[in-house]
């Protein structure tokens, strides 16, 4: 397009900007004169009830006599406390990710044959279809990560032999070789887009027999394949508190959402994977690293209190930062005094930092957890418990382990893989599964149809 047709365009744009905002302002008052259930929550701030699951149970609050009581959250995975399932096999010196998977999966958890077993099957699954590396993950490079997972999740249609078919022993290996494919294709994205944004070398490290998921992850993305076991014990532990968070979350619900519709699961996980990207979701964990970059550089004194309330205020004035009014890694939708998965983070990060010379960091974060409910009451009135989630201590962990931030979402998506093909399969083989089909209320006046001559 020449420049002068480009103006015109732009020109054009800005005027349907105006157009669309003349006629589709929605008057806030409909929501509750139609009570909409806002981000489908309910007044008291529970969610809207949507369905019945096996898989996984988030508890951040007890309701006694209508009202919500906060509590120190837990996670459950199939019925196990994720505490426990973690002190578990890390007792023992054992990778627990792969253990995590299966009991995701299936409800049960393996015994030593299941799992060499299933371990054998991930391990014999990381191979990726023939010139999938070449024309789907080399060409048309990606600047974002997510964006490349999503696209290369959606391709493998293509590479299936039977991409519909819905039978259970189908989507059970569609979704094993998925689990084992995404760590290869978001580590291979990424040395892509290394190469054509970052003009760094190029190389494509090939998964290793025997290696678990996590060893496998830090083999692929380091240059020199070099890795220390309590490095990869770490990632495996974040793997695992990453695996399943419900049905409810937003990429679970979106990926149950999909499959309801009947679809093939690469279009259901894929649709999970664009939901993730979020950045008030999975995407949180790059966006806090980016807030702390701003905060670092914006606080003189780490340690004064009154110096880092003020930059919070100024975070949620929307005057510093990313303008979004947003401080990344606290709040969440159901934990109140405590996400678990950011109690046990922080110990690990608490430890790495000691070891790394990197306490002052480490502190600024826990000072801006501690601080953070008092300026958004100060700031914005909200008297709400409000704790760090996972993500607050997430991408701390990685940054002191040297893994870039360009791929704290996608190795959210490494591990969260195992809980969207569970909720898909769940959604599937729910007897008497019904297409997810809320209500919309529509509130624009009816109108006659002008003929082209008459507009004005
Ligand atoms: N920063 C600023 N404001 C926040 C906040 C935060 N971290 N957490 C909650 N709030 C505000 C919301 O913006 C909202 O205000 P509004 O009514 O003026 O729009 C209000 O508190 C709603 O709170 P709540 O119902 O507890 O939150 P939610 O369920 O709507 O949202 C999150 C939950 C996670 C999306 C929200 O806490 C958030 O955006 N956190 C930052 C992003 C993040 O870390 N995401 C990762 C989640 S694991």
């Amino acid at each position: 397009m020449q420049n002068a047709d480009k103006d015109a365009s732009m020109d054009f744009i800005t005027s349907l900007c105006g157009e669309y905002q003349k006629h589709n302002r929605i008057d806030p008052v409909y929501y509750e004169k139609y009570d909409v259930k806002r981000g489908l929550r309910n007044a008291d701030g529970t969610g809207v009830m949507a369905g019945v699951t096996q898989i996984c149970n988030v508890l951040g609050y007890y309701v006694q006599d209508g009202e919500r009581v906060p509590m120190p959250g837990k996670l459950v995975y199939r019925g196990i406390d994720v505490e426990e399932l973690i002190g578990g096999f890390m007792r023992e010196g054992r990778f627990g990710f792969e253990e995590t998977a299966y009991l995701l999966l299936f409800g049960a958890l393996p015994t030593r044959e299941q799992l060499s077993m299933f371990q054998q099957l991930l391990s014999g699954y990381h191979t990726l279809p023939h010139m999938f590396t070449e024309d789907m993950i080399l060409k048309a490079p990606s600047p974002d990560v997510m964006n490349k997972l999503g696209r290369a999740v959606l391709a493998l249609y293509s590479y299936d032999e039977r991409p519909d078919d819905l039978s259970l022993d189908n989507q059970l290996q569609q979704a094993i070789q998925l689990i084992a494919r995404v760590p290869v294709i978001a580590a291979h994205a990424f040395a892509v887009k290394r190469h054509y944004y970052d003009n760094e070398s190029l190389y494509l490290h090939r998964p290793q027999p025997g290696l678990s998921v996590a060893e496998n992850f830090l083999y692929s993305v380091r240059h020199d394949n070099h890795f220390t076991d309590q490095e990869a014990k770490l990632l495996d532990l974040c793997l695992v508190l990453h695996a399943d968070h419900g049905g409810g979350n937003n990429s679970a619900f979106s990926c149950r959402v999909l499959s309801s519709s009947g679809t093939d699961l690469y279009a259901a996980i894929s649709a999970a994977i664009g939901s993730l990207k979020g950045p008030r979701h999975g995407g949180a964990n790059k966006k806090v690293m980016e807030m702390f970059g701003h905060i670092e550089a914006g606080v003189k004194d780490w340690k004064d209190d009154d110096e880092i309330r003020a930059f919070l205020g100024r975070l949620l004035r929307k005057e510093a930062g990313d303008k979004s009014g947003l401080i990344y890694g606290m709040g969440h939708a159901i934990y109140t005094l405590s996400d678990p998965r950011a109690v046990i983070l922080k110990k690990f990060a608490k430890e790495l930092a000691s070891s790394k010379g990197m306490l002052d960091e480490f502190e600024l974060f826990e000072s801006v957890e501690r601080l953070t409910p008092e300026v958004l009451l100060s700031v914005k009135g909200e008297d709400k418990v409000v704790c760090a989630n996972v993500d607050m201590f997430s991408g701390l962990v990685y940054k002191m382990m040297g893994i870039p931030v360009e791929l704290y979402t996608p190795l959210f998506a490494v591990a969260r893989m195992v809980g969207w093909c569970a909720h898909r399969i769940e959604e599937v083989y729910q007897p008497g599964n019904r297409i997810i089909r809320p209500a919309y209320k529509a509130v624009a006046p009816m109108r006659t149809f002008v003929p082209l001559a008459d507009r004005v």
